[in-house]
């Protein structure tokens, strides 16, 4: 595995790989790798891509009084796991190289999804999301690129970028390859955030995910899905939102339509935990 901190690094490695004719998997990250990034390492590797891991923290997509500063850095243990998980380049730049100062770089629009659900708790976050990831897909130019059910909404918006980009000609075809969630044994759906969990809060956690499992099994329409789910979660996680939407992100009222999802964020702490699964089951 090789540890590439310059897009000079980057772009020898990968005109490299190239020159073998190997095609480009891409799999973007903050780091703190646990088993739910390790799983989309993995699938690169199962379909053949020369694996580019990108582990850079986004100060664009944390917004005041969040946790920027905070955010575990584990470069170390990071390099580790995608060593032992068959990944080929581990990037981890610095912010300059990824946003150089006045380089002008596309600033994609999240557009109205952008601002609800993550986004009207997070102001910002998805514009900062698509500006990372775009400027990402630029230095890769994978052919693939894997990301985690987990976060459903920063997939539509990923989707609806790539597919629009590519519309206007600014990139070549990438397919984006969306894996299932990981969850712990209890059902909690892995994330960098949950050490920050004590063991109290996690018993409260975990009782997200059986709580949309039952509900989303139910049969039963939209809001009666909500209120089932809602009954179901522990009275101590602070309910941000939760809501049946379908593919498109759109609220759904009355019967959902294939696709829809069971979406919720909840605060347990000062942990702020999203998770979905999909009505019907996966
Ligand atoms: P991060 O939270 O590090 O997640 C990196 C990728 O791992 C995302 O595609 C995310 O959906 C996926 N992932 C996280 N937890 C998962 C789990 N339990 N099961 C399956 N996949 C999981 O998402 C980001 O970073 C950033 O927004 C990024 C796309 C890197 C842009 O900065």
């Amino acid at each position: 595995m090789q540890l590439c901190q310059t897009n000079a690094e980057l772009a020898l490695a990968l005109s490299a790989a190239r020159e073998e004719g190997r095609r480009i998997g891409f799999v973007p990250t903050m780091g703190a790798l646990h088993e739910g990034h390790l799983s989309l390492i993995r699938q690169s590797k199962a379909d053949g891509h020369f694996t580019i891991v990108s582990v850079f923290v986004n100060p664009l997509q944390f917004g005041d009084g969040e946790d920027f500063e905070s955010y575990p850095r584990t470069l170390g243990v990071d390099a580790r796991l995608v060593t032992d998980t068959g990944g080929d380049v581990l990037y981890a730049p610095t912010p300059q190289a990824v946003f150089p100062e006045g380089a002008g770089l596309p600033e994609p629009d999240p557009g109205e999804l952008g601002d609800s659900y993550e986004g009207a708790a997070r102001p910002g976050h998805f514009a900062g999301v698509l500006k990372v990831v775009s400027r990402l897909l630029d230095l890769v130019s994978p052919d693939a690129i894997y990301l985690g059910q987990k976060d459903a909404q920063q997939v539509a918006l990923i989707r609806r970028m790539v597919a629009e980009q590519l519309e206007s000609g600014m990139r070549q075809p990438v397919s984006v390859v969306v894996m299932p969630t990981i969850r712990d044994d209890s059902g909690l759906a892995m994330s960098s955030r949950n050490r920050r969990l004590s063991e109290a809060e996690l018993e409260i956690a975990r009782t997200i995910y059986p709580a949309l499992v039952s509900a989303a099994a139910s049969g039963k329409d939209a809001s009666a899905i909500c209120e089932l789910a809602k009954a179901a979660l522990s009275p101590e996680a602070r309910l941000d939102y939760l809501e049946v939407v379908d593919e498109q992100f759109e609220k759904v009222q009355g019967k959902p339509p294939a696709g829809s999802r069971l979406i919720v964020a909840a605060n347990v702490g000062s942990v702020r935990l999203i998770d979905n699964v999909l009505i019907g089951g996966e």
